[in-house]
């Protein structure tokens, strides 16, 4: 028996590559494990996506998951309501007898479900349980929200019970998938293959959500009106800490192209434009508020200003000879996805500078602490991009050049920024406004409240890194 997931890797598999081992894993799981010959393979395997967990080039464990529109037989069969996007069923999970004390089915399910949620998007999520797996209904009930739907005779399986889980509920169920399939490839250094980027790869554009262009989670439960002081203020912070990181940046020579993307009101954009680093540089700036274009427009006239989304830019392939993205990548829900389009519209070797909070970095009193930690987890967004942006952006081919950090605390003056060598000081309450933001959601309010409290009654020292990554398009030949 093993106990230990050390060394595994994690894979999509496309069907027609990985069919053998595909099969080899069932049969002997299912067929000779179980004596279940119909798991042994499905109609759907050819259009199904497959994650598989693999030891050196053994196939240890493995998940399906099909996608069924409304015209496929199953929605008759099962009396499933009309959906306009994709019905997905969880299918053959399997995993070879040695490795059943790890925690690698639980990985895999985890995995698979906030791939496809954040991904495909469902309508909802199916399940047909025959044989002795009806006994783990529980198990999908209380872990992964389903609810009982119907028994329903199948052509092949006999009496099957039907559970659905219905798109409302799956908010929670991702973020608790999400939870703890980071925190088991974190315990066992495995890294997490992006769904998004395999699609694409494997020509299967049409399984991405189409709603990804509509998503703006920062501006979700805040007001224009209310945000534009505050991120204004925190624009020119943030530039006066990049003034000497830009400085060390290889950036192309002008003539050149520049793209700040996410650049809210534009004020962040119009200071770079005015860094020598950038003179003889054209300037645009994308973002997807409409609001945020208005201002950024009667501001700074000489920026071509321009409303689109980060998903889905709309600019011809090899467009900008420098992407900027600050403050945005952590309030997406699928950065692979937006990261292969800056992919796409970046000249070869063009470069790509992230800049970014992380809140894994966050230092302070446990009771703060509790609250920054809570926010990340209820999060749909990723607090902590920056930590695994090189192993992302790698899998896109984006050669990490740099990477810098800056330290903002809290121990300066209120009226006066204090600059130090990697080290940004402000005002107790200038710091604290960084995290304002916080309190708007409902899951986090009551911590959010009682670490204010303390906050603002104590003298204690807090601080975060604002990192910053520099990335160069390769091309492979
Ligand atoms: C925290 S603000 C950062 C603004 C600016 N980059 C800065 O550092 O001052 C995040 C910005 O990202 C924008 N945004 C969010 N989702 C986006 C998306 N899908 N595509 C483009 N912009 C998006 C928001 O409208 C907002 O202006």
């Amino acid at each position: 028996m093993i106990d230990t997931l050390e060394g595994i890797q994690i894979r999509w598999m496309d069907f027609e590559t990985y069919a053998p081992q595909i099969y080899a894993l069932r049969q002997a799981v299912f067929v000779e494990g179980q004596g279940l010959e119909t798991l042994l393979s499905s109609p759907k395997d050819a259009t199904g996506i497959h994650l598989g967990a693999f030891q050196g080039d053994t196939l240890v464990a493995g998940l399906s998951a099909y996608l069924y529109t409304q015209e496929e037989p199953i929605f008759e069969q099962w009396k499933l309501p009309p959906t306009n996007h994709f019905a997905v069923q969880f299918s053959r999970r399997a995993t070879l007898s040695t490795y059943q004390a790890t925690r690698i089915s639980e990985l895999l399910a985890c995995m698979m479900w906030k791939s496809v949620y954040e991904t495909i998007k469902p309508s909802f999520f199916i399940m047909g349980l025959i044989g002795v797996h009806k006994r783990l209904a529980s198990y999908y009930v209380s872990s992964f929200g389903f609810e009982h739907y119907c028994e329903a005779e199948t052509p092949n399986f006999g009496i099957a019970s039907v559970y659905v889980a219905w798109v409302e509920k799956l908010k929670a169920t991702y973020i608790r998938t999400r939870g703890i399939a980071e925190a088991i490839c974190q315990a066992y250094h495995l890294t997490e293959p992006p769904l998004a980027l395999f699609l694409q790869q494997n020509a299967r554009l049409s399984y991405l959500c189409k709603d990804y262009d509509n998503e703006n989670l920062y501006l979700k439960p805040l007001s224009f009106k209310d945000e534009l002081p505050r991120l204004s203020a925190q624009a020119r912070l943030v530039y006066s800490t990049q003034v000497p990181i830009i400085e060390q940046i290889n950036f192309p020579t002008a003539p050149a192209k520049f793209l700040d993307i996410g650049c809210g009101p534009g004020v962040y954009l119009s200071l770079l434009s005015k860094n020598s680093k950038f003179e003889g540089y054209e300037f645009a700036g994308m973002d997807y508020a409409a609001e945020m274009i208005t201002y950024a427009k009667i501001s700074y006239g000489k920026i071509k200003w321009k409303q689109g989304s980060i998903y889905e830019t709309k600019y011809e392939d090899n467009t900008f000879d420098v992407i900027h993205v600050s403050f945005v990548l952590i309030h997406l829900t699928n950065p692979a996805l937006a990261l292969a389009e800056l992919y796409r519209i970046l000249k070869p070797n063009g470069v790509l500078y992230v800049v970014d909070v992380n809140d894994d970095t966050f230092q302070g009193p446990p009771i703060i602490r509790r609250v920054i930690h809570k926010h990340k987890q209820i999060y749909e967004g990723h607090r902590d991009i920056m930590n695994f942006l090189p192993t992302l952006a790698k899998e896109i081919n984006f050669q990490l050049e740099n990477q810098f950090h800056v330290v903002a605390t809290n121990t300066g003056n209120e009226g006066e920024v204090i600059h130090e060598p990697q080290k940004l000081r402000l005002g107790r309450i200038n710091l604290w406004a960084m995290f304002a933001f916080i309190a708007q959601r409902d899951e986090v309010k009551d911590y959010y409240q009682n670490a204010e409290a303390y906050y603002l009654s104590s003298i204690c020292e807090i601080s975060i890194q604002i990192q910053s990554h520099v990335y160069r398009k390769v091309v492979q030949q």
